[in-house]
């Protein structure tokens, strides 16, 4: 079937909804999505969302900005940040007009809380910075920017999967999707397309990441020719629910709670002496992880415990409620009575789909434009986040990026006509999906999977080297090739979620080679990169942008310098 829109929108989280809302009224925009859009990974976000409001103490954004560029190690580029820490506090407005139930202060302003590397006067001590909704934010502010696309009849494609983007030369005039409920596909035209198709976390074994987050998006625009920016940068939260990997909100540190290891001791106190479990989340998760490889983990294994015991049931119910009830649910323990057991779980990736400050996306570290293609969130690299993201900039990264990714495609398609593609990529895209299917391959998704989570885990995760990135490489390449071998069981037309799946491990193996290469390249230790054969930040080389491309002989970096305005690079102590 083929469809022809101004605006396609590939994803249904916050990025994505914002940017659609954006252009509600002045082009024909859809929205494509792999999930049911409420069931989009923005949704999990539980902690809050940054602004420099001041509601609950005196606060800047000149404070917001140092914040981040420190949080980043120095390494997020200054001009986009401040476009984002300035805009902040109108996105809560808008998003408190549009709907969205934030939490109260006695007052009726919407209230704040602490969270990690959040402070005043440019890192004298923690500031109340993280607006919320309790512990479920990304939740409410997802249904609120939902009910705006349903009230403005914005069309959805929902389990609709992304399998290729189509260009008419250089320009990106459409794509080919999967959909999931008749295993049709369908060729989509529009004069601009924007990715908003989340993050990769689930290349991972340990990950708070959705079933979803297998990095599609930014695969199906490195496979393009398209660049990938900052991909060894992956965040790994320090507290996981163990051993599923949930996320546990840094919320809860943020309302009080602390780190124990096995002894008891709050280890945090001789790691960032200042501010302690409110450190950077690279800073909190190497704790933690010394802790276990010293033998401090609880009862000698890899985790320690999250203590909330002290703050009392009141404020636990209040505050902290979705966490709560789900360590009750999952483990069987009650917060209020006993600590919680946690380990660092991979979260976020910093890099991504190359863009400038409107979401166009970037061809090249020259600053090159891909006409008609545009990114914003988790699969798009502005840069913001840097090294290391601060909790609570993801949500205000997709808000800001999301709109201002709207705002431009809704003016740039004004100098655009609508493309007329022939079905020429959709009959590809349906020999490729028929090959797939009748390959009679010995090798299954599952195993393969298996073997890339493991490698990932043991070689990309936390504490890095030179032997190891090498050797998860070789591990990722050799699965590749057993990739070239899968074969597909179920033959079914409808919600054949095995074909999807073999789609998305292709992705998969190609990111984790990526992320593998970028992290091999950078012979320093920056932000969530900790590279134990190189533990020194390394300014004088390494102050640069990696850039990721797939060319006729292989991968190939290339780099770019990072924007400083106002903070040149310091040392940096929590
Ligand atoms: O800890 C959290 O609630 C996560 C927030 C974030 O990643 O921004």
């Amino acid at each position: 079937m083929n469809f022809t829109h101004d605006i396609l929108i590939i994803g249904a989280g916050l990025a994505g909804l914002r940017a659609a809302v954006e252009c509600v009224g002045q082009a024909d925009v859809a929205v494509v999505s792999k999930v049911l859009p409420t069931r989009s990974h923005s949704g999990a976000a539980q902690g809050g969302i940054t602004a420099s409001l001041g509601n609950e103490e005196d606060d800047r954004w000149e404070w917001h900005l140092f914040d981040t560029v420190k949080g980043s190690d120095f390494f997020g580029d200054q001009d986009a940040i401040e476009i984002m820490v300035r805009d902040a506090p109108r996105v809560i407005y808008e998003l408190e007009h549009m709907g969205v139930p934030f939490s109260r202060t006695s007052e009726g302003k919407i209230a704040q809380r602490n969270f990690g590397g959040h402070t005043r006067n440019f890192g004298e001590k923690p500031v109340k910075r993280a607006c919320h909704a309790a512990d479920r934010t990304g939740r409410v502010v997802l249904d609120t920017l939902h009910d705006q696309c349903l009230r403005h009849q914005i069309k959805f494609y929902p389990e609709n999967y992304l399998l290729s983007l189509v260009f008419d030369g250089k320009r990106c005039a459409g794509a080919v999707t999967y959909d999931l409920p008749t295993g049709e596909l369908y060729l989509f035209q529009a004069k601009a397309i924007l990715l908003a198709t989340g993050g990769c976390g689930r290349i991972y074994k340990t990950t708070s990441n959705g079933f979803a987050s297998t990095g599609d998006g930014m695969s199906l625009a490195f496979r393009s020719g398209i660049p990938l920016e900052d991909m060894e940068f992956v965040q790994f939260h320090p507290t996981g629910l163990y051993p599923l990997g949930i996320l546990v909100s840094e919320a809860a540190r943020g309302e009080g709670g602390v780190l124990r290891n096995r002894l008891g001791e709050r280890f945090m106190e001789r790691y960032a002496p200042t501010v302690k479990e409110l450190a950077a989340r690279d800073v909190v998760s190497r704790a933690i992880l010394t802790e276990v490889r010293e033998g401090r983990g609880i009862g000698g294994m890899d985790y320690v415990h999250l203590d909330l015991t002290h703050l009392g049931e009141e404020k636990i119910e209040k505050r902290l409620w979705e966490i709560a009830s789900f360590v009750r649910i999952y483990l069987g323990i009650d917060p209020v009575y006993d600590p919680i057991p946690v380990q660092p779980t991979c979260h976020y990736i910093m890099g991504g789909i190359p863009t400038d400050v409107d979401g166009r996306v970037l061809t090249d570290e020259k600053g090159s434009i891909a006409p008609g293609l545009y990114a914003a969130g988790e699969c798009a690299c502005v840069s913001i986040h840097g090294a290391n993201r601060l909790g609570c900039n993801s949500l205000l990264d997709l808000l800001v990026f999301g709109r201002r990714s709207g705002l431009a495609m809704k003016r740039d398609i004004l100098q655009v006509e609508t493309p007329t593609l022939s079905n020429e990529s959709l009959k590809r895209v349906d020999s490729k999906i028929r090959g797939l299917l009748n390959h009679q391959g010995r090798e299954k998704c599952d195993s393969i999977r298996k073997g890339m989570q493991a490698a990932m885990m043991e070689y990309g995760s936390v504490f890095r080297d030179d032997e190891g990135l090498k050797k998860g490489i070789e591990e990722i390449r050799a699965l590749k090739e057993r990739y070239k071998d899968i074969g597909v069981s179920d033959q079914k037309e409808a919600f054949n979620y095995e074909l999807m799946e073999a789609v998305e491990l292709g992705h998969q193996l190609d990111l984790s080679e990526v992320i593998l290469l970028s992290g091999l390249h950078r012979r320093e230790s920056r932000g969530a990169h900790w590279r134990e054969d190189f533990p020194q930040r390394a300014d004088r080389y390494y102050l640069k942008h990696t850039f990721v491309f797939q060319t006729r002989k292989g991968l190939e970096v290339r780099y770019k310098p990072v924007k400083i305005t106002r903070f040149q690079p310091e040392a940096r102590i929590y």
